[in-house]
């Protein structure tokens, strides 16, 4: 049975998005089967891996709505092992829609039995506010991951978050556990960045996973093309801070890390680590090949997709 993990934080703009796209690759990368559900109308998730949602017919918002099952909504990625479960604008009605459905929070708990069949993980993309669309992730999932930005406001609203998550456990979902709070766009230069880990780290402890995401351009340039910083720059520090995160919740949930490959596109643009140096001599990140080879590779000479 594969894990579901919501992301979620009602805070606007502290990483979620980014965290579902790029942890999803990077499960994906060591060939854990990943199912990316976008359950926000703002539909970022499901650009950011690719996928137009414009025109199509089965989304979240058939799923939620109609009796549409669960496997019938999902479209594949650019990646083998990634699909989504993707959002559409629509998503706003549903909770109206909803509102005289009596089993309303558990609607995609009920969907979700048949998929978690099929996949390792499962992540939840959430909106940001703790409405009907989050509590319906909070209640389907087995953990919730929170991300925080590094920045001043930082555990604002995170007092309310935490209570909602207990009233969740409470009435809706006695399993749901805290997979962890995940510290973003993290800049060593800034003062203000290493206080706040320190803040978080003092207040929250053991609940604070050790992997920080920095702030990296090549994290928030890879949407605009349609993909996972693995696939538009895996020699970037976001695609190693990402690997390295779903690294840690691997290990964390007992699950081995498999050594020598990381599956990142499709058989035909296969590329080796040397490639894609060779292919960005200047960009300031080759680097990042050394410090992202031990991790997932035996040597540095190992191909990304070996199949
Ligand atoms: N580590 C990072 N480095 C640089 N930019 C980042 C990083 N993480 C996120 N961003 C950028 O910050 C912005 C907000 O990120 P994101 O969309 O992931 O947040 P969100 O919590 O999903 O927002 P919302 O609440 O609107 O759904 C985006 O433009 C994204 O590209
Ligand atoms: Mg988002």
């Amino acid at each position: 049975m594969g894990k579901v993990i919501a992301i979620a934080n009602q805070k606007g703009g502290v990483g979620k998005t980014t965290t579902a796209v790029n942890l999803s690759a990077s499960f994906a990368a060591m060939e854990q089967r990943t199912l990316i559900i976008d359950i926000d109308p703002q539909a970022n998730a499901s650009s950011g891996v690719g996928v137009d949602v414009k025109n199509l017919e089965n989304t979240i918002y058939e799923l939620m709505v109609t009796d549409l099952p669960g496997v019938d909504a999902v479209h594949a990625t650019e990646m083998p092992f990634l699909d989504l479960l993707p959002s559409h604008i629509n998503l706003v009605g549903a909770e109206i829609e909803l509102v005289h459905e009596d089993n309303r929070s558990y609607v995609l708990r009920n969907k979700l039995e048949e998929l978690r069949r099929k996949y390792a993980f499962i992540l939840i993309d959430c909106p940001p506010s703790l409405g009907l669309l989050t509590l319906n992730a909070l209640t389907a999932a087995d953990s919730i991951l929170v991300p925080v930005q590094c920045e001043y406001y930082a555990l604002e609203g995170l007092g309310q978050l935490l209570n909602t998550i207990s009233r969740v456990k409470q009435l809706l979902n006695p399993n749901l556990a805290v997979e962890g709070i995940l510290l973003t766009m993290f800049d060593s230069r800034l003062r203000l960045s290493n206080q706040v880990v320190q803040e978080v780290k003092r207040l929250l402890g053991n609940n604070v996973l050790e992997t920080l995401i920095a702030r990296n351009v090549r994290l928030s340039e890879a949407p605009s093309h349609g993909k996972p910083v693995l696939l538009y720059d895996a020699l970037s520090l976001g695609s190693k801070h990402y690997m390295e995160l779903a690294t840690e919740i691997m290990r964390r949930n007992g699950i081995s890390i498999p050594q020598g490959v990381v599956s990142v596109a499709p058989p035909e643009t296969t590329q080796t680590i040397d490639t894609v140096v060779a292919e960005h001599p200047h960009n300031g990140t080759h680097h990042a090949a050394k410090t992202i080879a031990p991790i997932h590779t035996a040597t540095e000479q190992s191909v990304i997709n070996p199949q």
